[in-house]
């Protein structure tokens, strides 16, 4: 077999798939049976020799043999989309209930095609193509009629393989799908470990770390929203590794609703990793040539460690996820009004903080919530998205109009997808909410959840939010959405297909989404969910940001960067500097700590009562300029982490040119004669000299990458550092220092 070309796809006359850059490879094949089988993803094999040995077919006890076909053990051979019930007893990748009321299936290959374009998915959100090929194989089930297309693509410039899958229903009956995962990765025996992230509101991105054991281990979610309990990503990895060094595999679904990864390891230590929709509480109903389509799955490689997978997912999710048009762009400052006025707001309030908002060098001001009709509080109108004339006589228009005659941008909060029962819209349409009868429904925040799977709903928000924006005067919006789902069904549906409504009102959503932000490309959307309860690629290829959290205390918003990164690049976190005492943990800093942690986010702003922007004035107009200076760098630079002992935390970022290298360095709680550190820095140019600019000292790229450099120390026997040279810092808990070296 030769090596692939650059046409990045070979596919041998023995059919073996080789899909490989210089980097990375992902080999399939096709069994003498007709079963798609795994061989590799991982470092790239240009040559072919080897690749068509094994699995080993030898004898194994009890153990199953594939249509009695001598030592063909499913259970112990690596699979592309395995089912259930045919020898293989581990969690399928398909599950389907045929027309002859049985789940035992066989997907057998028919034939392939290779294409320079990528595809695009039916009303699913999906990784732009471009310097790159897909790959489709087609499989057939002769006797259930089932065809099942899964698609691959592969980037010349990314370590990055995506994958979903299509089953169409070719027989004469309605079929039903239990479970259509969009990925299915059989790794080898190994002993691996697992990182994910996990939480609750305002604990977002917590890193767990475990060693796989035998059995399954699953994050997911049933909440109708991917969740702030688990972000939809893991990565696999061999044991002991680190930032630096080790063979990672992570995993993403492109998908906001309810998801599951789950990681099964087997009696024979094979791995196996399946991505896609969750299966729990999950049924579609398949009429004849109907088709399902996946959401896409995204897996990377690297046998770099931890930092050089985060890079290649920066990479990518600037590249090919997010909106083009903002992914490198600098995002403006900004004033949101929420703690400054919460519900109170007014023509008077908004025009007074927009003229703080000047004074203080902000870019862009954001109206919340509280300015619709009869929203003086949380418990109602959710879903009247008119002006609230009381307050804003003139209409939002008049505002946002005099808001800009002073030469900033207005932002304006929506929350779309949620109804009060006090509203004129409830009292008009109470078939629109999600519900099952004659059950009483839960309340999160007083709201109920509008039933995106209904055309109408779709339409109504669409014209709503288009009445505001048709106007021109809208820069930004922030999407909010806060409370998940429960008691879910639609009235629009028969009982037949009620388990169907969490992924027809993602689609609906993403229909809603998709229609408003292709027809407003230069507006910045924001997306937000009490935090991060939605935080995930689906919406990022729509909302170009994220309020990755409603903890803005910097102490919590530490582990919550950390996190974040593994997957997210800066460009799509938000931050703002908001009050104490904090109004989630209690918590006391100062305003330099707050605005040296909200440093690393690309949107960053304020959200402070008046008083506060009052007594913190200068160093706000401070913040606010640093801010506004490094915006193209939060953007488009490079982000990593260099040390997270809990109590330390130490952060690196190389602006894209690398000639400016930000490192913020942060002590949370103090202690007496503390020994002196040095951290290693990492991605310089090693024959390059830096200044480190507090310090008037030169380092050399070499030396700052091998020996490292003397982090700040704490020391409350001596005077405080007041000459400024980034020796000593603050003394107590809760401090920070923000470093800058300049490539000279
Ligand atoms: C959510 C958001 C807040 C604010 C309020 C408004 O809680 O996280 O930032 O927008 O809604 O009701």
């Amino acid at each position: 077999m030769k090596a692939p070309d650059n046409g990045l796809i070979h596919v041998s006359e023995d059919r073996v798939f080789n899909l490989s850059n210089q980097r990375i490879s992902y080999i399939f094949r096709v069994s003498p049976e007709g079963i798609l089988e795994h061989v590799h993803f991982g470092g790239a094999i240009a040559s072919g020799h080897g690749l068509s040995a094994g699995p080993r077919r030898e004898f194994r006890g009890a153990v199953l043999e594939f249509q009695g076909i001598k030592h063909y053990q499913l259970d112990d051979t690596p699979q592309e989309y395995p089912l259930f019930g045919t020898s293989d007893s581990r969690q399928p990748a398909l599950h389907v209930l045929n027309s002859a009321g049985n789940t035992v299936n066989t997907l057998l290959y028919k034939s392939h095609e290779v294409s320079s374009t990528k595809p695009k998915l039916p009303n699913l959100p999906n990784a732009r193509g471009g310097n790159s090929r897909t790959l489709k194989v087609r499989l057939e089930d002769a006797v259930s009629r089932l065809e099942v297309t899964l698609s691959y693509t592969i980037y010349e410039h990314h370590n990055v393989v995506t994958r979903s899958a299509e089953i169409r229903n070719a027989g004469t009956e309605a079929v039903r799908l239990d479970s259509a995962m969009s990925s299915c990765v059989d790794l080898p025996q190994g002993e691996y470990e697992l990182l994910h992230l996990r939480g609750s509101w305002s604990r977002e991105f917590e890193v767990e770390r475990v060693g796989v054991p035998q059995g399954r281990f699953v994050i997911e979610s049933a909440r109708g929203t991917s969740s702030n309990a688990h972000n939809p990503f893991l990565a696999l990895m061999s044991k002991g590794t680190e930032e630096q060094h080790g063979d990672v595999i992570g995993t993403a679904l492109m998908y906001s609703g309810n998801f599951a990864i789950a990681v099964e390891k087997n009696e024979f230590e094979s791995v196996r990793i399946t991505v896609g929709i969750n299966p729990f509480n999950f049924q579609w109903r398949l009429e004849p040539s109907e088709i399902f389509s996946t959401p896409e799955a995204v897996h990377v490689f690297s046998n770099q460690g931890l930092d050089a997978m985060s890079q290649t997912w920066h990479g990518f999710v600037n590249d090919k996820v997010s909106p083009p048009q903002f992914s490198s762009k600098a995002r403006p400052t900004y004033l949101n009004s929420w703690e400054a006025a919460y519900f109170n707001v007014n023509h008077d309030v908004v025009l007074g903080l927009a003229d703080k908002a000047k004074a203080l060098g902000v870019e862009m001001l954001v109206l919340d919530d509280g300015w619709f009709m009869g929203r003086n509080n949380d418990t109602s109108s959710l879903g009247d998205w008119q002006t609230d004339v009381g307050k804003f006589p003139q209409g939002i228009e008049e505002t946002a109009r005099q808001v800009k005659a002073k030469g900033l941008k207005f932002g304006l909060w929506f929350e779309p997808e949620m109804i009060s029962k006090a509203s004129q819209l409830y009292t008009a349409h109470p078939e629109w909410l999600i519900q099952v009868p004659d059950r009483v429904l839960s309340t999160g925040r007083y709201q109920h959840t509008l039933d995106l799977s209904r055309q109408d709903v779709v339409d109504y928000l669409f014209e709503c939010l288009d009445s505001f924006l048709s106007t021109g005067l809208i820069d930004y919006i922030k999407w909010d959405m806060n409370r998940v789902m429960s008691e879910v069904g639609s009235t629009a549906l028969p009982a037949s297909r009620q388990l169907e409504v969490p992924h027809r009102y993602m689609l609906g959503l993403y229909r809603l989404v998709g229609k408003i932000t292709s027809k407003y490309p230069n507006v910045l959307f924001e997306n937000c969910a009490s935090g991060g309860n939605r935080f995930d690629l689906g919406l990022l290829h729509f909302m170009s940001q994220g309020w990755v959290s409603d903890m803005c205390d910097p102490i919590g918003r530490l582990s919550i960067i950390s996190g974040a990164s593994y997957l997210f690049p800066l460009s799509t976190l938000a931050s703002y500097i908001g009050p104490v005492p904090n109004h989630q943990n209690g918590r006391v800093s100062s305003v330099k700590m707050r605005k040296e942690v909200g440093f690393f986010a690309a949107a960053r702003g304020l959200s402070l009562s008046e008083a506060d922007l009052e007594s913190a004035q200068e160093e706000i107009i401070d913040a606010i300029s640093l801010y506004k200076a490094t915006a193209q760098d939060l953007v488009e630079g490079r982000f990593h982490r260099i040390k997270n002992t809990g109590n330390e935390v130490c952060w690196q970022l190389n602006s894209k040119c690398g000639g400016r290298v930000y490192v913020g360095y942060y002590h949370v709680l103090s202690a007496p004669n503390l020994p002196f550190r040095r951290t290693k820095l990492v991605n310089l140019d090693a024959s390059a000299s830096y200044r480190l600019q507090c310090r008037n000292t030169n380092f050399g790229g070499d030396a700052l990458m091998n020996l490292g450099f003397d982090l700040p120390y704490i020391d409350a026997m001596q005077e405080p550092d007041d000459n400024g040279d980034g020796h000593r810092m603050d003394p107590g808990d809760f401090v920070s220092r923000l470093l800058l070296f300049k490539r000279n």
